[in-house]
């Protein structure tokens, strides 16, 4: 077999065989194939796409290229919730207590934070001694004792992708559908579970700035699951905004308390209540989403999810009694008011801005190299449908350094549309994808 027969074979838009990805795959990875030759057949993937079942085996394939980790050892009910990214994304940082207070367990890798986009290992980091379990048996022991199970991505996982992805980074190869699904469904089927529930994000601080793409993105991905037998469903959620109104680190875990105490943001518990209503149906224990938000109000009322939260925040290093004390996360020295220079409705609010804004003051990462400041980020006072009067305060920065505070309030006024008319409030779920 030749590598350019294959490049030939996929740039005339035909499927591969199974003998082919598989030497493509394995030669590559051995490096047995130089990234010129497989730049251009991420080139001709990119213009040419795959067929479903030519797709499901180069998936699996790339998930094959490392560690897979079951759980014959648990006998609970698992869900991998999976976001494409976004700006204020606490989701998984309250969802873990609330499926486990329904007897569910979760059992996910998850990512650190790049660019605009937060992620979940950097917000749990806040917490001071806080470890997540690096192994797979810690990963057992936590979700057996608490029912929340994260672990951070390893260079054992889908060693292929972090190949591949290094490659389509600097060959004009990511944006490709095929490409993005099956780099996130490798790694999803790296990690055993009842079901994945994909949250894709569309819009402005999304990867996916379109309805139609991430639409697309979503069948694909759905596709590949459940074509290798594992249950997947996805909701297209708006990303036009960020979600709630914390934006960094610390503040997002108190945001995600807060949730957990019946407080909270409207778009954050939308997407919440979506997202436990699809596990609860897959599970078989309700029909209806409004089955699944009473069972959702019961545990947050009788005080069981926040109970759990602390327990998982206990045995992973960190002392619970923060949940009672915000004083015991980390601090930002000051913070800055961002006012108003108009009055009128927030028709938008640039998310993809706002994640810079925080990035710059130190809340995220410019490249994967950096460190971040838990303490620091944005906390936004309007949302889109909100009425403003000129003066009135949009925003707080929580800063530490000065350095490009500046920056960081221009950011915020410029990403705030506010206009005479008020637009609709659209709802953040748009549809689900099964
Ligand atoms: N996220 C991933 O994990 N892979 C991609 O290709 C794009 C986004």
């Amino acid at each position: 077999m030749r590598i350019v027969d294959i490049i030939e074979k996929k740039k005339s838009g035909k499927s591969l065989e199974k003998s082919e990805i598989d030497f493509l795959l394995d030669e590559y990875l051995n490096n047995n194939i130089p990234d010129y030759q497989m730049s251009a057949y991420l080139m001709a993937v990119f213009f040419k796409g795959m067929t479903e079942d030519e797709l499901a085996y180069f998936t699996l394939k790339m998930r094959d290229s490392g560690d897979v980790i079951s759980f014959p050892d648990i006998d609970k009910f698992l869900v991998d919730k999976h976001s494409t990214g976004g700006v204020g994304d606490k989701v998984t940082v309250i969802l873990g207590s609330l499926l486990a207070a329904l007897g569910m367990a979760t059992t996910k890798l998850s990512g650190k934070g790049l660019g605009h986009t937060g992620g979940t290992i950097d917000k749990f980091e806040s917490i001071k001694d806080f470890e997540f379990s690096s192994t797979r048996k810690e990963l057992v022991d936590i979700v057996n004792k608490t029912g929340v199970g994260i672990m951070g991505y390893s260079d054992t996982i889908v060693p292929l992708d972090k190949k591949l992805y290094s490659l389509r980074d600097v060959t004009g190869t990511v944006n490709s559908i095929p490409l993005i699904a099956s780099s996130i469904m490798s790694k999803k089927l790296a990690i055993e579970s009842n079901i994945i529930i994909l949250d894709v994000k569309f819009g402005d601080g999304a990867f996916m700035k379109t309805v139609d793409d991430a639409r697309e993105l979503a069948r694909t991905m759905v596709k590949i699951g459940n074509n290798l037998g594992r249950k997947t469903v996805a909701l297209l959620t708006s990303m036009e905004e960020p979600l709630g109104s914390e934006v960094g680190n610390s503040n997002e875990i108190i945001e995600g308390i807060e949730a957990l105490k019946g407080n909270w943001s409207d778009d954050v518990k939308e997407v919440v209540y979506y997202i436990t209503y699809l596990a609860l149906k897959e599970k078989g224990e309700v029909t209806t989403f409004e089955e699944a938000s009473f069972l959702l109000d019961k545990v947050i009322e009788d005080g069981s999810a926040l109970a759990i939260f602390k327990e998982f925040i206990k045995e992973s290093g960190g002392k619970p009694e923060l949940v009672n004390n915000y004083s015991l996360l980390p601090t930002a020295k000051s913070f800055y008011e961002v006012k108003s220079i108009s009055t009128g409705y927030v028709n938008q609010i640039k998310a993809e801005e706002i994640g810079i804004a925080a990035m710059i003051i130190g809340a995220g990462r410019a490249t994967k190299e950096d460190l971040i400041d838990h303490a620091v980020g944005i906390t936004l006072h309007k949302k889109v449908g909100d009425y403003v009067k000129s003066g009135e305060l949009l925003a707080r920065i929580h800063f530490n350094d000065e350095k490009n505070l500046e920056n960081s309030r221009n950011m915020i006024l410029d990403a705030y549309k506010i206009q005479d008319s008020q637009i609709e409030k659209k709802k953040v779920v748009l549809e689900i994808v099964e």
